[in-house]
């Protein structure tokens, strides 16, 4: 069987653009569970749902179709949010800023981690998120955890933003960030945390491709 990749960490440490440009590189399927959890949340925020409230998000997410395409540009996930494409909407701050909330619901987590689990389950995958070394796909092959600093983290967001016209200042970015760092790793269900065997890497000083290059070596493959 092909390998299972598990990649997490917290936000903007690079796993996305890492594990995609990995599955590229190495022929494997790449999947953004992050992006599931703010499809999620950007169907809730349109339908004007209460956050808080888990009954309403469990009836959300049953109801729901929720398609990940990976034939994206650069192997990006498209997001199909009941047929519409939301790949772009659901990067949107507002998003951002909700996700959190909407991620802490358990029996939204349970619905979207068995697919996350189906989909591990055929291999040859790298798949980014919180909790897919720890709870989605503990017995995959390889598991990292990237890290960088919050400011670093801040600035490679704010750049990302930047590039799609939006201007946010670093300060504010990173009380953002650091809020939504504080209810993953708080979370009772399946918490941002690294799994017992994952390899730590700290991105703060290494560019991506460098990091996609170390993966992929300690995978005893080379990118
Ligand atoms: O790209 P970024 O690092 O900003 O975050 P993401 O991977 O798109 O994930 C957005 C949010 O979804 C996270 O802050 C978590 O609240 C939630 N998430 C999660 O709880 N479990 C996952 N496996 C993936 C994301």
């Amino acid at each position: 069987m092909k390998p299972r990749i598990a990649i997490d960490g917290p936000a903007g440490a690079g796993k996305s653009t890492v594990a995609r440009a990995l599955a590229q590189a190495l022929g494997l399927t790449y999947l953004d569970t992050g992006a599931m959890y703010r499809a999620i949340t950007l169907s809730a925020l349109r339908k004007g749902i209460n956050l808080s409230d888990a009954g309403d998000l469990a009836r959300l997410a049953q109801h729901i179709s929720i398609e990940i395409r990976n034939d994206g540009p650069d192997n990006q996930n498209m997001v199909f949010l009941d047929g519409q494409d939301v790949t772009e909407e659901i990067r949107l701050p507002e998003v951002s800023r909700n996700v959190s909330v909407v991620a802490r619901c358990p029996q939204v987590r349970t619905i979207l981690a068995a697919r996350q689990r189906q989909i591990g389950m055929r291999g040859g995958v790298v798949m980014d998120g919180r909790d897919i070394g720890t709870i989605v796909m503990p017995e995959a092959e390889y598991k990292f955890f990237l890290t960088a600093s919050l400011e670093e983290r801040a600035r490679r967001r704010q750049a990302e933003l930047e590039a799609k016209g939006e201007k946010i200042g670093l300060a504010q970015m990173m009380n953002e960030l650091s809020v939504r760092d504080q209810i993953d790793s708080g979370r009772e269900c399946a918490p941002l945390c690294p799994a017992a065997d994952a390899v730590h890497i700290d991105t703060t000083e290494m560019t991506i491709e460098q990091v996609v290059r170390k993966i992929a070596v300690s995978t005893g493959r080379s990118a």
